[in-house]
């Protein structure tokens, strides 16, 4: 079992995807920080404080950045409302641990050997950790990021949302020198709920995180993108990688984060070698994605 943390901005797809992980045994979740980023700090945090409390995990919640490294703070209300989950309302979690969320990474990295981290927010928690103590980067197992697009962006034309919130600390990251795996827009695509999808999942029974994770999906909006069919599922995608890469394929590539300009934030992703430069990354391209939906539906109906 790998020992790991999660940082996220809950967020609806965060949330199924922190409840995915609790359900897992493949992953040993040691700790969660928590960002601003789909809502502000004040919201996530809360929100993943009753996501954990509702699986009844006891792990510790972290809060941590409240902007990005650089630059201002902008929320993303058009997808996950104002609250962050779709207006859907969980019984309040324990209270947070007391301390900062790069602290608290940094403490677990000096405690393990090897620590996998598992982005699916802004950057900014685990670039602070790596960037305040570079003797601890060695015991970074590897880093999987729920972030980025090789075409085209949903935050603006060119970006990813995530990518967008703090490109500089997405930067950081894929220049660390430790392995970066990245679910980029074009491989979350690939797991879109649908009705039917819900529907397949509400079948199985399950308890209140099944209940509250088929809620919350209902409560996204379908996206005009994938002409009303559905939304897609982001950051569970790169939870199930750690779970079953076998649903995945993937190639090593070049990634460059633009920092400057109407592009910021885009990840410029050479996945035909035209940069002369060195892999920095490994690109999820395809998911299997009525395995990725069985695999979620059963793990969902094991939670409390
Ligand atoms: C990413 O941004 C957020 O809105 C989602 O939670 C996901 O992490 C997708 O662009
Ligand atoms: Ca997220």
């Amino acid at each position: 079992r790998r020992a790991c943390l999660i940082d996220t901005d809950p967020g609806t797809d965060d949330a199924v995807a922190l409840w995915l992980a609790l359900a897992s045994p493949e992953l040993d979740l040691r700790l969660v920080t928590v960002a601003g980023g789909n809502v502000g700090l004040e919201q996530t945090l809360p929100n993943a404080r009753a996501i954990l409390g509702l699986a009844r995990s006891g792990l510790p919640v972290v809060a941590g950045a409240d902007r990005p490294l650089l630059g201002a703070f902008t929320a993303e209300t058009r997808v996950h409302g104002a609250d962050g989950l779709g207006g859907v309302v969980l019984p309040e979690g324990p209270p947070a641990t007391p301390g900062v969320a790069a602290d608290a990474i940094r403490d677990l990295l000096r405690r393990e050997e090897r620590v996998t981290l598992i982005g699916i927010g802004p950057a900014t928690n685990l670039a602070l950790a790596l960037a305040t103590e570079p003797a601890l980067v060695a015991r970074v197992e590897e880093i999987v990021l729920m972030t980025g697009a090789w075409a085209e962006g949903n935050i603006t034309p060119s970006a990813e949302f995530n990518a967008w919130s703090d490109p500089e600390a997405l930067a950081l990251l894929l220049g660390c020198g430790r392995p970066v795996t990245l679910a980029t827009l074009e491989l979350t695509a690939q797991a879109l709920v649908t009705p039917a999808r819900i529907a397949a999942l509400r079948g199985r029974g399950g308890g209140a995180c099944l209940d509250a994770a088929a809620r919350i999906m209902e409560g996204v909006p379908p996206s005009r993108r994938f002409a009303h069919r559905g939304h897609p599922l982001h950051d569970p995608c790169a939870i199930a990688w750690l779970i079953d890469p076998g649903l995945f394929t993937h190639r090593d590539v070049h990634v460059h984060v633009e920092c400057a300009g109407i592009t910021r934030g885009r990840t410029v992703v050479d996945r035909w070698e035209r940069s002369g430069q060195a892999p920095n990354a490994r690109l999820l391209e395809t998911l299997d994605a009525d395995g990725f939906f069985a695999l979620l539906g059963e793990r969902l109906a094991a939670l409390p």
